[in-house]
């Protein structure tokens, strides 16, 4: 008998669970388990397939690009072998490396396109996790690790336009703000996404604000 659907998201948590522990570059198991359950909450409001969205969710950053020098079909490669090892049906396996493909393609400097709805869904819960409360927590953990400033005031923020270019960025962990952060709320796919993703981007804006603040040395 195949392996229920249930069974292969079981599966697939632990073994990203398990693949993913002790990672501490913002990549971690924490964050694919936030993308996955706000991602789940999200399909919800949507006409779309739930187990798509869950494989999706927790199989999108198995292969980072930033760590296999470039290389775009990476994760869905890996997708495909972890998937047709769980058991997985054929068409199960084309859609779901078909989104982690496209999930992977931001800011390598490709149009980023995602037409599945499930793919959306996913790429909504992706970006909501890079803003609010613990998007900053991540944006100056992956600065640390950088070695980036956190700030510097002789840097000029202009929002970029680029959006996909913005790995090349070699500037301070407030810039990445202007360059990326304070841009998502305005892809976001979904009506639910956009709800969500409107407040935590006012909740960054009232940090910047407090941060400026602090930094004049004001009390
Ligand atoms: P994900 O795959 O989760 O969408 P990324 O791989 O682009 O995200 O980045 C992981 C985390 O590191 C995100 O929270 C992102 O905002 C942050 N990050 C990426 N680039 C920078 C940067 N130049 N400065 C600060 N934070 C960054
Ligand atoms: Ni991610």
């Amino acid at each position: 008998m195949n392996p229920s659907q249930q069974e292969i998201i079981n599966k697939t948590a632990k073994f990203i669970e398990e693949k993913f522990a002790g990672e501490g570059t913002g990549h971690d198991w924490h964050h694919i388990y936030r993308v996955w359950k706000s991602a789940e909450q999200i399909a919800k409001t949507e006409n779309c397939n739930a187990y798509i969205v869950s494989l999706s969710a927790l199989l999108h950053d198995i292969a980072d690009h930033k760590f296999y020098n470039g290389d775009l079909l990476e994760g869905s490669r890996q997708t495909k072998t972890w998937l047709e090892q769980a058991g997985a049906d054929k068409d199960t396996i084309e859609q779901v490396a078909d989104i982690v493909k496209r999930v992977s393609f931001k800011g390598a400097n490709v149009k980023d396109e995602m037409p599945s709805i499930e793919g959306q869904v996913v790429q909504d819960a992706d970006r909501l996790d890079a803003i609010g409360a613990i998007g900053i927590a991540r944006a100056f953990a992956y600065g640390g690790s950088k070695h980036r400033s956190l700030y510097d005031p002789k840097e000029v923020y202009e929002m970029h336009t680029d959006f996909d270019s913005y790995h090349k960025s070699e500037s301070s962990t407030v810039a990445h703000f202007y360059e990326k952060l304070l841009l998502l709320k305005d892809r976001m796919h979904t009506e639910t996404a956009k709800k969500i993703a409107a407040k935590r981007h006012q909740y960054m804006e009232g940090f910047l604000e407090q941060f400026y603040g602090e930094w004049e040395g004001k009390l």
